[in-house]
């Protein structure tokens, strides 16, 4: 089979589409050929070496997919050849062979069936960002409809964040550098969009917000804006750091987080259990289910085109950057 191969740590440059061997199933895996994949940031990171993670190398990169069973391991029970399934949290991508592939070795406790009426595309990159997205919002215990703030909000989590949030209902406030992306994010549902590039951002928000001030934020940006995040906060307001697109927070004064007693909290999507994941992901489809909305894609990209798909990805999506393994 031919697949991307990450011949070394050090960057997106190391990886080759190349011939390599197939997997095979062990007794609790199945075999998938891949029809979509989709990319995340942490692919990136990975093979920069900036990821925990050190898989054996060569290594294939991709954690989301969604594909047909080929092969199935003699104690798998509830799968047979020719299902299709997507990939929900596991160690796919991480520490084995991801899904940037002809065909993805899966742990079959990572399976999931396709939700009702969405297409490939849609389930080939929901999964991990999704769960990413739940986690931020709900790991503070119940939230009664508050005010929340989406940083990166036009990414695979921010839209996501975006919709669950809206769908909870709480105010959501969007952040993007793009006008146009500001307003699909309005379109989406979100009641505020701010470009976090115009220096008075919290003067701004705050007059629109008319005496509220932000109970959560989804963090998925880091840098110099983290520490403006703080100045818009509510009394005990809480802030789920994702992600850190924008590297590390140059300065940080603890002290900011004392007067109205701000939490800040990591979120690890890949820490759910196997269980937790399953019953996040069916938390996910029903909200998503009874509001209509569906995963966003950006773009897809043909198999060839891996490196490209990464640099629409590091310029900013609107939702998800996919790659088509195989024929739909
Ligand atoms: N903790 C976890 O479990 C977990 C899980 C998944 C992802 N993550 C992390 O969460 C972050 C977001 O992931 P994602 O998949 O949503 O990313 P993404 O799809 O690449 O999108 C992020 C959005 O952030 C904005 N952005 C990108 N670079 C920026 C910069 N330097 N400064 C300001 N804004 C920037 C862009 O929006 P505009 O161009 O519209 O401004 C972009 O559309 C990443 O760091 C990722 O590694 C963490």
């Amino acid at each position: 089979m031919e697949a991307w191969l990450l011949e070394k740590l050090g960057g997106l440059e190391n990886l080759h589409l190349m011939e390599t061997h197939e997997p095979t199933a062990g007794a609790n895996d199945v075999v998938m050929d891949m029809i979509y994949s989709a990319l995340n940031p942490a692919d990136r990171y990975l093979a920069e070496g900036q990821y925990p993670a050190r898989p054996p190398l060569p290594h294939i990169l991709g954690r989301d997919g969604v594909g047909r069973i080929t092969a199935i391991g003699g104690s798998v029970r509830g799968w047979k050849v020719g299902d299709r399934a997507l990939i929900i949290r596991g160690p796919v991508g991480v520490d084995q062979a991801g899904t940037f592939a002809q065909k993805t070795l899966v742990p079959a406790e990572c399976l999931a069936a396709l939700p009702t009426g969405w297409t490939e595309q849609e389930c080939a990159g929901a999964s991990l960002v999704y769960l990413t997205a739940w986690q931020a919002l709900t790991q503070w215990g119940d939230l009664p409809p508050s005010v929340v703030l989406v940083t990166g909000a036009s990414g695979g989590v921010g839209v996501a964040s975006v919709q669950l949030a809206c769908a909870l209902g709480h105010t959501v406030v969007a952040f993007s550098r793009s006008a146009e992306k500001r307003e699909r994010l309005s379109e989406m549902g979100a009641n505020i969009t701010i470009d976090p590039a115009n220096t008075q951002w919290r003067k701004k928000l705050l007059k629109l917000l008319a005496g509220k001030r932000v109970d959560l934020v989804v963090e998925n940006i880091g840098g110099a804006q983290f520490s403006e995040l703080l100045d818009v906060m509510a009394m005990g307001g809480k802030i789920s750091v994702v992600g850190r697109l924008a590297g590390p927070v140059p300065q940080f004064n603890t002290a900011s987080l004392l007067f109205r007693r701000l939490r800040i909290g990591g979120v690890a999507a890949g820490s759910f259990t196997a269980a937790e994941a399953r019953a996040a992901w069916q938390a996910v489809l029903t909200i998503l289910a009874r509001h209509d909305d569906r995963p966003k894609i950006d773009s897809v990209f043909n198999f060839e085109q891996l490196p490209q798909a990464f640099e629409r990805l590091a310029a900013g999506p609107m939702g998800k950057v996919l790659l088509k393994i195989g024929r739909p």
